[in-house]
């Protein structure tokens, strides 16, 4: 904006509109937006279901919040609700859902025992993937309840939640495999998603040792 401009708009008593960048990539998690800031689960769920915060709001049927122990010691994150999700409120009750159910029980988790949320809360027309400026309003409510959640490790399901999650563009395969550790310290580990594995059964392998690599956090912790 030129100075000239700027000038105009204090005489008017006018804010500039000052395009929100993206964030840049490995950069820390902004700090959770003030309306989610300090709420609590019942409050937090109310902001969500009343979201108008991106253009989301206009093409979901529901929001969906996530599901769950507030105790968990395990979050699941995954990208964003798909039509059957959109329809019932409820992350993962699609195909993926149930091969995700399937794949927690064989680690010892009930669906009930951990927390399932996504990165967004609405669906996207056509289950295209999130835009950059849809995950920069909806994170904020994720990041609440992690924080409200203290989960003991975060498993990401699929590219988009964990290059949001980590900040980063690295690829799942190289991402995968390893623990991470977000700001706060909390451990992080990656696999594939689910309706990724319905496409490519060849690769449960890997998931199943993301899923090992997992449990060795929950047992043993991990130190970064
Ligand atoms: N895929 C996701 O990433 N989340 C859901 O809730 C459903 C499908």
């Amino acid at each position: 904006m030129t100075a000239r401009r700027s000038e105009y708009l204090d005489a008017l008593g006018l804010q500039a509109y000052v395009p929100r960048l993206p964030l840049p990539l490995g950069s820390p998690p902004p700090p959770v937006a003030g309306e989610s800031q300090g709420l609590g689960w019942d409050d937090l769920a109310d902001a969500v279901s009343d979201c108008r915060r991106c253009a989301l709001c206009g093409t979901r049927t529901q929001t969906v919040f996530g599901v769950g122990a507030r105790d968990a010691r395990l979050m699941v994150v995954g990208e964003a609700p798909g039509a059957e999700e959109d329809r019932q409120g409820e992350p993962f009750v699609g195909r993926a859902g149930q091969l995700l159910n399937a794949v927690l029980r064989a680690a010892g988790f009930g669906r009930e025992q951990v927390f399932i949320a996504n990165i967004l809360k609405c669906r996207p027309p056509n289950n295209r993937d999130p835009l950059p400026a849809e995950v920069e309003q909806c994170l904020p409510y994720l990041e609440r309840q992690i924080e409200l959640l203290r989960p003991a490790l975060l498993l990401c399901v699929g590219r988009i939640a964990a290059q949001n999650l980590l900040r980063t563009d690295v690829t799942i395969g190289r991402l995968r495999g390893r623990v991470h550790t977000l700001p706060s310290g909390l451990p992080v580990v990656v696999t594939y998603h689910p309706a990724y594995l319905l496409r490519s059964p060849g690769e449960k392998r890997k998931v199943w040792d993301d899923l090992k690599l997992a449990m060795g956090v929950l047992r043993d912790g991990h130190r970064a």
